[in-house]
């Protein structure tokens, strides 16, 4: 049946709409209409492409949903082969290719180069015919990859067709397919759930998902693609003078590229740009393993040319590695303030992002059996930014002998009391409590920390010195301590011991938000903590507070509420508070309510960059919030000032563009009214 004229507008205005939506909902995570409006549209479009199967074309977003499985995927040769990058893995041969670039083109002058973050995906070509996807491919060994047109077709981001106006006949556009950290995340939950094997990290997952002779299972995983670079282009208004000219123009096109993508001057451009992604890496939503320059001028790149298979005019800045292999020599537990007994993989040391490792978490004991970590198996070990270093999966199977088995004890391995898993819970925790020597060092370690009662000196070695030897028992007992008991200690010289004693004696001045954290109750991080003592003001009311009182503070729930009224039920602890208040510990009550005259602090939220010069930030952030006022560790714009210090960060910038107000130091104080 021939469809009528206003079938095929209605198509392709259908198409229209529908790639829209895509666009803002998976490239820009904007959507402007409704879920319920795009199912009614894409219910519609198929359904004329049912009436009429002649108007379907390669290029309908109905085409997106994956078609029946290959036996094997075609081979693809590429009319321009797919290169690699040269590596740096430091400054100087960051360096040393900028001078051969200089040298290379004959000036003195700093090169204008585009920088850009260094996906950690897999790369692909796309190729599109008067304006229509014809075909995709990996790179494979950068001669001859493999065709998965099928499966780019579902990547929702991908655009299947472009304007044709002013295109190039045939254009092929490069960049990089991954997977989101967060969708990774997910897809892992998932083949968790279906128990199937987990991916190691999103790369493989997004190589795995891509490399599918089924694509209706690539199009069931949320893949993502960034576009960094052009291959074959014929015919057609491409820019072709500078690097980043051609990026904006693949925006204009519709291609997601890189947000942090930069314009830098000479070395220090590229160095400070690398700091930067550096410091970001960690808070983006994909996964990068460096930086990539390029210096910004075709013809400047022309000039430069290749030498072997990578370019003279670009290069990878790349980031220290993330993970690592290594051996297991033993796994055994470790026992947490909260009794938490943790699985900890000892293992033969090796260097990982940036430092040596040699202690790794597996977090709990169904982590263990999940992963498979066996005595001797040689494993991945991830080290990212801060984060405790972790088995992520195991790359080797050891001999396995019997002994190498891991077994959660029955007993804790520190005090022998009984170990006990609570049915809805991941953790088995030692039930000796604070007659457990390694929970009271970890609760003293605790109390002592900086956020806490923040006593100096007062750390891992001398804290296990003074229970081991039963100096101390109960963080009371710290200001009962006197000069002799801990000068005898080991390794303990007199002057060191004067000054532990005169910070456990400064300590005793304190505040009641950081009083209830030190206090260690289980759930009751140093949020909580400050939303307690400003509900209730006082500790003695707090201490009288049952299951229900609580629970009207904000953000406790019943978990937590729980929690508290059991440490506070527990007559041990209300004995060690009742000691350490006969010892002088004190903070003035009704510190850290909302402050009863209407500060114009009061209910404003605060973001603090930059050094300040008469208040540390800990100490502004106190008394910001002891007047009722919120800080915050991003600019958004719920925010209401921004106090910029010596120095200040890309916040500054945010806040100047989101029209936020923006204080310095002295405003600060004036509106703290002092
Ligand atoms: S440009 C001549 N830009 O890194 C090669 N590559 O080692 C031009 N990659 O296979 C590539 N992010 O998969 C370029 N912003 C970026 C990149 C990038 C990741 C990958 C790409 C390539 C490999 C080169």
């Amino acid at each position: 049946m021939k469809a009528p004229a206003e079938v095929v507008d209605r198509v392709r205005a259908l198409r229209e709409s529908i790639e829209r939506c895509n666009y803002e909902y998976y490239a820009l995570a904007a959507p402007t209409v409704p879920d319920s409006e795009y199912d009614r549209l894409f219910a519609e479009l198929v359904d004329l492409e049912t009436k009429y199967p002649q108007l379907v074309t390669l290029d309908s977003p109905t085409q997106r949903v994956g078609a029946a499985p290959l036996k094997e995927f075609a081979q693809v040769v590429h009319h321009m082969p797919m290169l690699s990058l040269n590596n740096a893995f430091n400054d100087d041969e960051v360096a040393a290719f900028d001078r051969r670039a200089r040298e290379g083109l004959g000036t003195e002058e700093e090169i204008e180069y585009a920088v850009e973050p260094k996906f950690d995906g897999l790369a692909v070509g796309l190729t599109y015919e008067k304006g229509t996807l014809v075909s995709g491919a990996t790179r494979g060994d950068g001669f001859t990859g493999e065709e998965v047109t099928a499966n780019l077709r579902t990547i929702k981001v991908i655009p299947l067709r472009l304007p044709a106006r002013g295109l190039p006949a045939l254009f092929e556009v490069r960049g990089e397919v991954l997977i989101l950290k967060r969708d990774f995340e997910k897809l892992n939950r998932l083949q968790r759930d279906k128990n199937e094997k987990e991916f190691a990290n999103p790369r493989n997952a997004a190589a795995g998902s891509l490399r599918q002779l089924d694509s209706r299972i690539t199009a069931s995983r949320r893949l993502a693609f960034f576009a960094y670079g052009v291959g074959r282009a014929e015919g057609g208004a491409l820019p072709r003078d500078k690097h980043s000219k051609l990026m904006d123009y693949l925006v204009q096109l519709r291609f997601p590229v890189a947000s942090e993508r930069k314009m830098v001057r000479g070395i220090k451009g590229l160095l400070d740009y690398y700091r930067r992604i550096g410091e970001k890496r960690d808070s983006l939503p994909y996964d990068i393993d460096g930086v990539v320059y390029k210096v910004n001028d075709f013809g400047l790149q022309e000039k430069l040319g290749f030498v072997a298979r990578a370019p003279r005019f670009a290069m990878a800045h790349k980031f220290p590695a993330q993970e690592a292999l290594t051996e297991v020599l033993d796994i055994q537990v470790q026992v947490g303030r909260t009794g938490a007994l943790t699985p900890v993989a000892r293992l033969k040391p090796v260097f990982v992002g940036g430092a040596n490792v040699t202690n790794a978490t597996l977090h709990n004991e169904d982590e263990v059996r999940r992963k498979d970590v066996w005595h001797g198996d040689m494993v991945v070990v991830r080290r990212a930014g801060d984060v405790i270093p972790e088995v992520v999966s195991v790359a080797r199977k050891g001999p396995r002998r019997g002994g190498d088995y891991f077994k959660m004890p029955k007993q804790c391995p520190i005090c022998h009391s009984k170990v006990v898993r609570s049915e809805d819970e991941a953790v088995a925790r030692c039930s000796g409590g604070l007659f457990c020597p390694a929970q009271r060092k970890q609760a003293l370690l605790h109390f002592a920390s900086r956020r806490a009662m923040d006593i100096e000196g007062l750390g891992e070695k001398l804290v296990d010195q003074l229970v081991d030897n039963q100096v101390v028992k109960t963080p009371a007992d710290l200001y009962k301590l006197g000069l002799t008991a801990l000068a005898n200690l080991e390794r303990m010289a007199e002057k060191s011991a004067g000054n532990v004693l005169a910070a456990i004696a400064k300590s005793r001045r304190t505040t009641l938000p950081r009083f209830i954290y030190a206090l260690g109750i289980r759930n009751v991080g140093e949020a909580t903590a400050k939303g307690l003592a400003r509900h209730f003001g006082s500790l003695d009311k707090l201490m009288q507070a049952d299951a229900e009182t609580l629970l009207q503070v904000q953000d406790v729930g019943p978990v937590v509420a729980q929690s508290i009224a059991q440490f506070f039920a527990e007559r041990h602890n209300r004995e060690v508070i009742k000691q350490m208040r006969g010892c002088g510990v004190s903070w003035a009550e009704g510190e850290g309510m909302p402050a009863k005259t209407a500060s114009v602090v009061n209910g404003k939220t605060f973001v603090l960059t930059g050094t300040l010069s008469h208040l540390t930030r800990e100490e502004a952030k106190e008394r910001i919030e002891a007047l009722g006022g919120n800080v915050s560790g991003s600019v958004s714009g719920k925010t209401d000032y921004v106090i910029a210090g010596a120095d200040p960060g890309s916040k500054l910038a945010k806040a100047q563009e989101l029209g936020v107000k923006i204080l310095d130091e002295a405003g600060l104080l004036k509106l703290l009214g002092k």
